[in-house]
């Protein structure tokens, strides 16, 4: 997978410097023809090609909760699941990949516990069961974490799809299930 991903940036690098080597001898060659410019913008157009092929969730309302604080935690899960795709999709360097997978991993566990806090605080009865569900996806990210310190980049897709998979899945099905129960006790009153 490593060897893909990299090959797929090293190409792109590739791409690029051709696009550019034949823009300048263009230029050269011929200043008034209009094929520089179709180049420089075919050169400009690189990064978005790019960009379009790393999936990158976006937000939606059917995502939100209605307690604020929480909508925020929620939001910024997704953007450093999207930040993660990307350090893994570009696979350059690993340095880059570590500190993306370890912010998810402990904004993750941050937010967990901010949850948790809201339910007991208003005596959610279902925060016995919502707690194991967390519980579950930390030992299961700490698995693949371990894993991931053996074998390197090659186990990170798993962590990827188990991460957006598990993510969007408990946002809709468990942490809507708390959200009547705590708005009308007027949790999304108060922000923290
Ligand atoms: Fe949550
Ligand atoms: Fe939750």
């Amino acid at each position: 997978m490593i060897v893909n991903n990299r090959v797929k940036s090293v190409s792109f690098i590739i791409i690029s410097i051709l696009i550019l080597l034949s823009v300048i001898l263009s230029f050269l060659t011929n200043p008034v023809s209009p094929t520089p410019w179709v180049l420089i913008a075919a050169l400009c157009m690189m990064p978005l090609i790019k960009q379009k092929h790393i999936k990158q969730i976006k937000w939606s309302k059917e995502y939100s909760i209605g307690i604020e604080y929480i909508d925020q935690d929620h939001k910024k899960l997704l953007h450093l699941l999207n930040q993660f795709s990307i350090a893994f999709d570009y696979a350059q360097c690993e340095e880059f990949e570590r500190e993306a997978l370890e912010e998810l991993v402990s904004y993750t566990k941050y937010h967990f516990k901010r949850e948790e806090k809201l339910m007991e605080d208003y005596g959610y009865p279902g925060l016995a069961e919502h707690q194991e569900e967390h519980q579950a996806m930390i030992d299961k990210v700490e698995e693949y974490v371990a894993i991931y310190n053996i074998e390197g980049h090659d186990s990170l897709k798993q962590v990827t799809n188990l991460l957006t998979y598990w993510l969007i899945n408990h946002i809709q099905e468990s942490d809507t299930q708390y959200r009547d129960y705590l708005v009308e006790l007027g949790a999304d009153e108060f922000d923290v």
